[in-house]
């Protein structure tokens, strides 16, 4: 519809005129004449008198605060607005949406910037705290040494290979956290390589054979294929990647389970499945598991020497290769990790 000030005016002008010659042709006294001239003057005074009314004062204002508007937020709000843009050429109703779009938009980069804010600062405290663990643990043991222990030659072996342990955690960590800044920041490109992967699942259950053996969790693949299974990706961040799915799978796994990993060949992928009949993972966990430092229950992961840092750095490296990391869990049944590879064959 078209609303600006003429428009307005002009029936505005029609109803005024309406008004006076219905009014004045009760009249008797009124000739025709008179009821049409009369009716003409009203309907000229009101269109010219509200038109200069609008037009000046209200219309012209509202449209350079629209053009004002429309200069900031054009770009801005393309988004936003699609999908609500109305055909109207009113310039109030045009304010109108062009200000609720920014609000809106205004208001998403808000609770964007407090999350990051919050993650940000979580994660700070998160480093803090894996820092300061191992630091303190090596300070004690060599103070203590310091102050006298170290005279004592089999308490000083001991402390000592205490203090190595933890620098080694500590060491472990900072690369940990080094590889995930810089498969972020892209430092690090992925190495793409041909290699059977199924000897690679052979040789990851081969290392973590003995660790398995502990809580007798029996390792497998779901079905072997004698040709081999043959991807083109990066085979030490792959290996990383399993290392630490299965070691997962097994360090979190109920004794006398298993733990199997299943790879099937798909039109030009290898869907590659890492399952274990463990505890599974609470669903409201799930969302934030790959997220650096998040463990399902700090203490108990503590106590198995984890940081919270491998599924973060597995699902930035399943990313690198053009892929996505998957979790299904259902709490007593178990887990299954899902990941596609480029296949090579
Ligand atoms: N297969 C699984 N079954 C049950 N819980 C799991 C499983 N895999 C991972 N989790 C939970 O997810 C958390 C995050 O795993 P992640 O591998 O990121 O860290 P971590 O194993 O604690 O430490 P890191 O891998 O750095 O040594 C674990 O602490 C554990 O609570
Ligand atoms: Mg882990």
């Amino acid at each position: 519809m078209l609303i600006n000030a003429k428009a307005v005016s002009f029936l505005l002008g029609v109803c005024v005129a309406v008004i006076t010659f219905m009014f004045l042709s009760l009249l008797n006294t009124v000739s025709g004449t008179v009821l049409f001239v009369a009716a003409a003057i009203s309907f000229s005074s009101t269109f010219i008198l509200s038109y200069v009314v609008l037009e000046f004062l209200v219309f012209k204002e509202i449209q350079k605060v629209y053009a004002s508007l429309d200069k900031v937020t054009k770009k801005e709000l393309r988004d936003y607005n699609k999908g609500k843009e109305d055909e109207t050429i009113n310039p109030i109703k045009k304010i109108n949406q062009q200000i609720a779009a920014y609000i809106t938009k205004k208001e998403k980069e808000i609770d964007d910037l407090k999350q990051i804010e919050a993650y940000r600062k979580e994660f700070i405290a998160d480093v803090s705290h894996e820092l300061k663990t191992p630091i303190f643990a090596a300070q004690g043991y060599v103070l203590t040494l310091l102050d006298g222990a170290m005279d004592d030659e089999k308490v000083r072996h001991r402390f000592l290979k205490k203090a190595a342990k933890s620098l080694n955690g500590l060491d472990a960590l900072v690369q940990d956290l080094l590889t995930l800044s810089q498969i972020e920041s892209g430092v690090i490109s992925m190495h793409y390589e041909i290699f059977d992967l199924q000897s690679l699942v052979m040789d990851v259950f081969e290392q973590l054979e003995r660790k398995a053996e502990k809580k007798t969790i029996q390792l497998r693949l779901e079905k072997t294929f004698d040709e081999g299974v043959y991807v083109n990706a990066d085979y030490n961040r792959i290996t990383q990647v399993l290392i630490n799915l299965i070691s997962n799978a097994v360090k979190y796994g109920n004794f006398n389970g298993w733990v199997a990993v299943a790879l099937t060949e798909t039109k030009k992928k290898i869907k590659v499945e890492i399952k274990d009949n463990g505890p599974g993972i609470p669903k409201e966990h799930i969302d934030r598991i790959f997220e650096r430092f998040y463990r399902v229950d700090k203490s108990r992961s503590k106590k198995q020497g984890g940081t919270g840092l491998g599924l973060a750095i597995a699902k930035h490296i399943i990313e690198g290769h053009n892929s996505k990391i998957t979790i299904k869990s259902e709490i007593n049944e178990g887990t299954v990790f899902t990941f596609h590879l480029e296949a090579a064959n």
